[in-house]
């Protein structure tokens, strides 16, 4: 395996994290530095996406990398049967790092097996979507100040969202008191509750979105309820509507409190709530245009805030 790749947040430590974030903030005061030149990044795509490959392009791009790939794996010959072990080696012969996103767990962890390029994980089925877990850290960071001692609460579908069980993992070095809040089928499930646990996390389980919840809270993570992940639609229908939060829900929440979605949402968070100052989602997307740039840099092994002080 490349020791620069990136497939669970579990496999960094607190001082990569925060370095990480650091290298986010420099690119974010930084825009228009040319430092790929002459590299090229790959972007394997087997599942929908629009932030994720379009910032991960986005940022290659602006650092003056070129970008091959695909957003539909029915347009390549993984439709003709090719496995994911023989697309990685093909595509390892033409590029220097892989951003990969995959249906199954364990996908891009699978890849680094493969091949000797660094890869990326943008998101392995309900397992882990780290570069989102670093964007969301720096936008907790940019709105709350710091990471430490903040009560956040995870709405919706904590089952099958990845970016809820990547976030979990990495706040276990910052003292978070967590809300699940889910109806029984989209619980946390035992794996992450076990490791919280284990961590020391505080959480409290809800099946409301109560006030005292909303009114208790610095950070509200809406999530999606994952159709693509149900086999029962008629199960997937009685619980998509089953959070959704409306401005009229926040008028008593604490001054700080910020919303955050990874999006896309669907119906969890009305429209009213857009403009509401606490509103956040639209520019947490855009900071994953600078974290994606921090990350994709350190794949290929180049530490931003060293590379500038040579
Ligand atoms: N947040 C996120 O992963 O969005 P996309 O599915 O659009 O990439």
């Amino acid at each position: 395996m490349n020791p620069h790749s990136l497939v669970s947040i579990a496999d960094l430590t607190k001082e990569q994290i925060l370095h990480i974030l650091d290298q986010t903030r420099y690119f974010e005061d930084h825009q228009g530095l040319k430092i790929l030149d002459g590299k090229v990044v790959a972007t394997l795509f087997f599942e929908p996406s629009t932030r994720t490959r379009l910032s991960f392009e986005t940022a290659a791009n602006r650092l003056g990398a070129r970008v091959i790939g695909f957003s539909d794996a029915n347009t390549t010959s993984s439709s003709k049967g090719e496995t994911l072990k023989d697309t990685i080696k093909m595509v390892s012969n033409y590029v220097d790092v892989i951003v990969m996103r995959h249906y199954l767990e364990g996908a891009a962890r699978y890849a680094t097996e493969v091949t000797d390029i660094p890869i990326i994980n943008a998101g392995d089925g309900s397992n882990q979507h780290p570069s989102q877990t670093i964007l969301d850290l720096y936008s907790i960071l940019k709105t709350q100040g710091r990471l430490e001692d903040l009560t956040i609460s995870l709405v919706g579908d904590l089952k099958y969202g990845r970016t809820v069980h990547s976030l979990i993992m990495a706040m276990k070095y910052f003292n978070p008191n967590f809300n699940f809040v889910a109806c029984d089928e989209l619980r946390m499930p035992e794996e992450y509750k076990q490791f919280c646990v284990q961590n020391g996390i505080k959480f409290t389980e809800h099946k409301d979105f109560s006030a005292d919840v909303i009114n208790s809270s610095d950070i509200i993570y809406m999530t999606r309820v994952q159709k693509e992940r149900f086999s029962d639609i008629v199960e997937y229908d009685r619980v998509k509507d089953l959070y959704s939060l409306r401005n009229s829900m926040l008028v008593n929440s604490r001054e700080n409190l910020r919303i955050l979605h990874p999006l896309p949402r669907v119906n969890e968070i009305n429209c009213d709530v857009d403009d509401n100052p606490k509103a956040y989602y639209f520019q947490q997307a855009r900071n994953g245009l600078f974290a994606r740039q921090a990350i994709i840099c350190n794949a290929l092994g180049i530490d931003i805030l060293d590379y500038n002080n040579r």
